[in-house]
């Protein structure tokens, strides 16, 4: 019988809502973490917990099937995989941000600049559009720090509630990009798996119209 390998993160701020949504949809997952895959008792469907970052290529390969993921790494990562829907949790925005007393008077401030970010290929872009040319620095976390250390004149990051900034003596500057969680296929579903696909969006359909 075909079984439908779902992705979600391990662990971080995806995570509860993905699993959550799954259980509003009458899929019941046999707990665990621990184990990085786990099966549903009463649907043919198993959990895969990835790393964010990873998710997108697994989708790609067709090692997953289907997975719920940030709509800001699908664009980092320029993966060939297919938006099904939109979830309407996770939203935020990725954003330059400077200090906070700088007197900031658009983009261009950042000509000749260094710019710490977790994703260069969508700062780059951005840049690009705007005939920008900055030092792009790459970190992978805590990309807040880096102004005060002396790394960078500025960051480029995720900004949810915008705590991060405050906390750190940032300001956001410019947004690049508006992100929320959304629902990936691959493009190597057999016919059976986009059948299982199917159930699982109508029970998602009527769970999102009850929400509203
Ligand atoms: C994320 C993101 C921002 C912060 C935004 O970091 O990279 O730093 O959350 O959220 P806020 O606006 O609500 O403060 P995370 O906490 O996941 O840690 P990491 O960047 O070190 O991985
Ligand atoms: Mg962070």
């Amino acid at each position: 019988m075909s079984t439908l390998k779902i992705a979600v993160q391990k662990s971080g701020r995806l995570n509860d809502d993905s699993i959550g949504l799954l259980k509003n949809c009458g899929i019941h997952i046999d707990n665990g973490k621990d184990q990085l895959k786990a099966s549903a008792s009463n649907f043919p469907m198993d959990v895969l917990y990835l790393r964010n970052g990873d998710i997108p290529q697994y989708v790609e390969d067709g090692v997953a099937d289907i997975a719920i993921v940030g709509e800001n790494l699908l664009v980092e990562a320029g993966n060939d995989i297919e938006v099904v829907r939109k979830l309407g949790f996770s939203k935020c925005k990725l954003s330059l941000a400077v200090p906070k007393e700088l007197d900031y008077e658009g983009v261009q401030y950042f000509d000749g600049k260094r710019i710490a970010t977790s994703y260069p290929n969508t700062l780059q872009q951005y840049l690009d559009q705007h005939n920008v040319k900055a030092d792009i620095h790459v970190i992978k976390g805590s990309v807040e720090i880096a102004p005060n250390i002396g790394l960078a004149e500025g960051i480029c990051d995720l900004v949810s509630s915008g705590s991060t900034l405050f906390k750190n003596g940032l300001k956001e500057a410019d947004q690049i990009l508006i992100s929320e969680a959304v629902l990936v296929k691959s493009k190597k579903l057999t016919p059976e798996q986009e059948e299982l696909l199917d159930t699982l969006l109508f029970r998602l359909d009527a769970v999102q119209k009850g929400k509203k």
